[in-house]
């Protein structure tokens, strides 16, 4: 492995990491990096093991900033009274079950299907003349929903994609001491709102910080928990849409079948960008007592990094990985949204958001094609991977909103899963 070489914060494995990956799952599969100080686990058979252990592996530290926080900027931080003490992510405690449970209220499957109309409107109202279909589309529309689906009103939506964007390069980025700064100020006055709406939450309102307040959690954790979700909840969908826009506009054959309606096709690409480029490329844990992994003997304590993008195309679960394959068998088997006691609450949410929105622009936009071939800039943190801009060609909208459904042939279908790319 060239140990040396490996950067999870240079730019040529933020262009492509797949390289890297496939080298470290070969060659090194649990790996020190001793830029980051993280143990890198890059199998599928790896990752899953540790997931679904959580008594050797504990979350404690999925929210710990990778890049250290000095004290100056600890003091910003703290007189903003900010803290994230373990509530979902990062809570291995007899504490999470419940908290889980109340989330996992605002997300179930029956909830989560009654915005899919409410999804694919507010697309509709986003796409008049789209050239950027990042900024135009991806950045904000799974914010406003999901304060829709949380309940919460009286949303200042860019003021609160500038809170979560800066407290995603604090927490996972490699920032300077200056730029540390500048985003602590930023994470701080987001965490003040969130603590000032708890406190002035009606006891019986029906939206989240109302059922914090109903549940008795004391404002700190409510605080806390609000944090990662509002920031989990919608970042990652922005990331999963800019992806999946530009992958899929870059087969034009797999647009115009999307385009004509084929069944099930958009939920399938979903699942295919989620295995290969998923938003969330690696997450972390850290063992409770001294482990042997992939024969590696780690200690108690030792911190580390689930390399989830690589699970995705590990050859021993997933057959061509490095093909673009929609409808691929087992395709649902990646581990994108993680697995066991932590599994993502809004899976369900975010596959739905893809699955709509995909299919709202190819019906839109038929002809739809990528302004720039050349690939695009990359957000580029440890954990988060995705286009920032997605520029389109400007088409002319079908006549009618929606294209009539036509039958693409079976022959240029490539039979019943589609053609791998
Ligand atoms: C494509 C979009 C998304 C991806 C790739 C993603 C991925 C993940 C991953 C990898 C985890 C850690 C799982 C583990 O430790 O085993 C997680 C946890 C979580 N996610 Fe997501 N997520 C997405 C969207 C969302 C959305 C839309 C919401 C809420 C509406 C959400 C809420 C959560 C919560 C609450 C947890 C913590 C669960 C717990 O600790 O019990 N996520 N997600």
């Amino acid at each position: 492995m060239r140990t040396t070489q490996l950067d999870l914060f240079g730019a040529d494995f933020t262009a492509d990491p797949h390289p890297d990956l496939r080298r470290l799952r070969s060659d090194s599969p649990v790996h020190h990096d001793p830029a980051t100080g993280l143990w890198l686990v890059s199998r599928y058979a790896d990752v899953r093991a540790v997931l679904a252990d959580p008594e050797a592996f504990h979350p404690d530290n999925a929210l710990t900033a990778v890049t250290p926080i000095p004290r100056p900027v600890l003091r910003v931080l703290a007189r903003a009274g900010f803290s994230l003490p373990p509530t979902l992510a990062n809570n291995g405690t007899d504490t999470h079950t419940d908290l889980r449970r109340l989330v996992a209220g605002f997300l179930t499957p029956a909830r989560v299907a009654g915005f899919e109309a409410r999804i694919a409107s507010l697309c509709e109202e986003r796409l008049a003349s789209p050239t950027d279909l990042h900024a135009d589309l991806a950045r904000d529309l799974p914010c406003v929903v999901l304060m829709e689906v949380l309940g919460i009103t009286d949303v200042d939506v860019p003021a609160l994609k500038a809170w979560s964007t800066a407290s995603l390069e604090l927490f996972w980025g490699n920032p300077s001491v200056e730029r540390q700064h500048e985003l602590a100020v930023q994470a701080g006055e987001f965490h003040q709102w969130l603590t000032r709406r708890i406190r002035a939450a009606s006891p019986d309102g029906d939206d989240l910080f109302s059922a914090l307040r109903q549940h008795g959690t004391p404002v700190r954790e409510a605080a806390g928990l609000c944090y990662f979700l509002l920031i989990a909840g919608q970042e990652t969908t922005t990331q999963l849409l800019s992806t999946l826009l530009d992958r899929v506009l870059r087969h034009p054959d797999l647009w115009a079948r999307l385009a004509a309606d084929e069944p099930g096709l958009a939920a399938a690409c979903v699942e295919e960008v989620l295995r290969r480029e998923p938003p969330v490329t690696t997450w972390r844990r850290v063992t409770s007592r001294p482990v042997t992994l992939a024969g590696v003997d780690l200690p108690a304590g030792a911190p580390l990094l689930l390399m989830l993008a690589g699970t995705g195309s590990d050859p021993e679960v997933f057959a061509e990985p490095e093909s673009f394959c929609p409808g691929r068998s087992g395709a649902r088997r990646h581990l994108a949204f993680g697995f066991g006691r932590h599994y993502c609450l809004g899976a369900g949410l975010a596959r739905l958001e893809g699955e709509v929105v995909l299919r709202t622009v190819a019906r839109r936009f038929p002809d739809l094609r990528l302004a720039a071939i050349e690939p695009p800039p990359m957000l580029g943190l440890l954990s988060f991977r995705a286009p920032l801009s997605v520029p389109s060609s400007a088409p002319r909208p079908s006549s009618r909103g929606r294209r009539q459904r036509t039958r693409t042939p079976r022959a240029a279908r490539g039979g019943r899963s589609g053609r791998c790319r």
